[in-house]
């Protein structure tokens, strides 16, 4: 029998931080992240993830405040372990956070939370976080280190970073997804709930949907960038069907 946490379903959480980039390239009003989120709720996506970076290149923090407030789904926001990101997420309330490394020069978020390193910082930002009644996932590497700090912590939730999956090739990116998928397991294993995503796209989602134990995928970059060809509600639809295709023919 499957467990509650591995489901023959997998979710699609939209990222919509570069509806957000594109506005910020102009100081234009749109296009508007809310306004996105509502259409991709329509259009199958199970929670819309936002990153308020503390540069604000992208998500601001009235969009974060109005996403919070307006959307139809759970709200994921991605953010680093400050004490100005923690306060803005006890004020807000999204339904959950996940914690990321931030680095002001990265173009993305590229790699994940060094849990080992900040344990203290990050169980303590758990805690605050569990009071309000956030659910917190730690976005990690497939790291077994990794793996044993966040049991420390009492995160429920993690997401596995799958950028060095997304960028090799070949025999490469086959090493890199067993290593995922093993450490998927352990990790259920382990009690928590797994996530992935970073650099997922409609050609390298597949072979991911199809590890049992990851029960959500959150995927950005590439459905807006595919929206812009096919339009956004079925650039959201794509992704979902490839993922439950995937899912459902493993
Ligand atoms: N998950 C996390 C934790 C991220 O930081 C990002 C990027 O903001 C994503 C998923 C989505 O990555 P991408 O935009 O490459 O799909």
């Amino acid at each position: 029998m499957l467990q509650a946490t591995e489901s023959k379903n997998i979710r699609l959480g939209v990222n919509v931080d570069h509806v957000a980039t594109l506005r910020q390239a102009r100081g234009t009003a749109y296009p508007d992240p809310v306004a996105a989120a509502r259409i991709a709720a329509s259009a199958g996506a199970d929670s819309i993830t936002i990153h308020l970076r503390e540069d604000r290149r992208h998500i601001q923090d009235h969009d974060v405040q109005r996403m919070c407030a307006q959307s139809r789904v759970p709200v994921n926001l991605e953010m680093a372990v400050t004490p100005e990101m923690i306060a803005i997420a006890c004020a807000v309330k999204p339904r959950y956070v996940c914690l990321v490394p931030e680095r002001r020069a990265e173009l993305t978020t590229e790699g994940g939370l060094n849990v080992a390193a900040h344990v203290n910082a990050i169980t303590s930002a758990c805690k605050t976080l569990k009071s309000a009644g956030i659910e917190v996932a730690l976005f990690i590497d497939a790291d077994d280190e990794q793996l044993a700090a966040t049991q420390d912590t009492g995160a429920p939730h993690i997401e596995i970073h799958t950028g060095h999956y997304a960028d090799a090739s070949g025999d490469a990116q086959t090493q890199e997804l067993a290593r995922i998928a093993a450490f998927a397991a352990r990790a259920h294993a382990a009690g928590l709930e797994v996530h992935a995503g970073h650099g997922l796209t409609l050609e390298n989602v597949a072979p991911i949907a199809r590890i049992a134990p990851v029960v959500e995928l959150n995927i950005g970059h590439s459905i807006i960038a595919r929206a812009l060809l096919v339009g956004f509600a079925a650039a959201v639809a794509e992704m979902r069907d490839a993922m439950l295709h995937a899912r459902h023919s493993r």
